[in-house]
């Protein structure tokens, strides 16, 4: 499978990189600013771009230098956490654009090489459903993900017939996971059913039921141990 990879370079992309670093596979892998971050693959043939998702210029530069994808897996994403009473307008611009303009960009564009059949996975969050204090705009921008995928889910399906859905993480032992306080961290795994962490061997399972289905199409899937059922 040719299989996109934007935001490679994240605990996450990083994570799935592994995960399909096979024979039979062709990576495509982009980093915004850590390119050291990305795992070099060992089996799979594979191809690193420098891409920042938020400048249509970058995007279409990068798809232009890609034949055909059958999957595309957008992981991207950032926090900049404020109350809203505090946060300017840069902090809400700039998580607004990593978030959730990077998912439309990298789809407008990315739709075209994707071939019939395929797959798209948009990476949101529990929080674009639960809301949380101090993070309005990534909870926004989240929002803004999910609603996007269930309406493009349907262009693509009546233009293309590829498949579009999201999958909501809980709170992983990955990424940005990794990055809370202690204190946070505590708090978080109280309010978790399992009190636990998910790993990312869980997404990479989601991510592979997904795209062996050719009947999934619009769907967040919510994937979080039971902190939100
Ligand atoms: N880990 C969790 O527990 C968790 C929970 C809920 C949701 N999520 C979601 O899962 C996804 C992956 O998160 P993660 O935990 O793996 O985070 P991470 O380790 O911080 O990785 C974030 C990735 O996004 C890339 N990125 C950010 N802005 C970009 C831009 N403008 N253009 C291109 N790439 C950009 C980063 O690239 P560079 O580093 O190269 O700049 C990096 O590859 C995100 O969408 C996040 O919201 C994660």
């Amino acid at each position: 499978m040719k299989i996109m990879i934007a935001g490679a370079s994240g605990g996450t992309g990083s994570y799935l990189t592994q995960e399909f670093d096979k024979n039979e596979n062709e990576l495509f892998l982009t980093y915004n600013t850590s390119k050291d971050k990305i795992y070099r693959t060992k089996n799979a043939k594979s191809t690193i771009f420098k891409c920042d998702f938020t400048k249509s210029g970058e995007v279409e530069t990068t798809y232009s230098k890609i034949d055909s994808l059958d999957v595309l897996i957008n992981v991207m994403g950032t926090v900049e956490n404020n109350l809203v009473s505090k946060m300017n307008e840069n902090e809400w611009d700039s998580v607004i654009a990593s978030n959730l303009k990077t998912v439309f960009l990298s789809c407008r564009y990315g739709i075209r090489k994707i071939a019939i059949n395929g797959h798209i996975i948009n990476i949101s969050s529990i929080l674009g459903s639960t809301g949380m204090i101090g993070a309005t705009n990534y909870v926004a921008s989240k929002g803004g993900v999910e609603a996007f995928t269930k309406s493009f889910a349907l262009e693509c399906l009546h233009s293309r017939k590829v498949f579009v859905n999201a999958i909501a993480l809980g709170y992983f032992n990955v990424g940005m996971g990794l990055k809370l306080s202690n204190k946070i961290l505590n708090i978080v795994k109280e309010k978790i059913p399992l009190k636990e962490f998910g790993e990312p061997e869980e997404i990479g399972i989601l991510v592979k039921y997904i795209i062996s289905s050719r009947y999934l199409v619009g769907q967040v899937i919510h994937l979080n141990g039971g902190l939100r059922v």
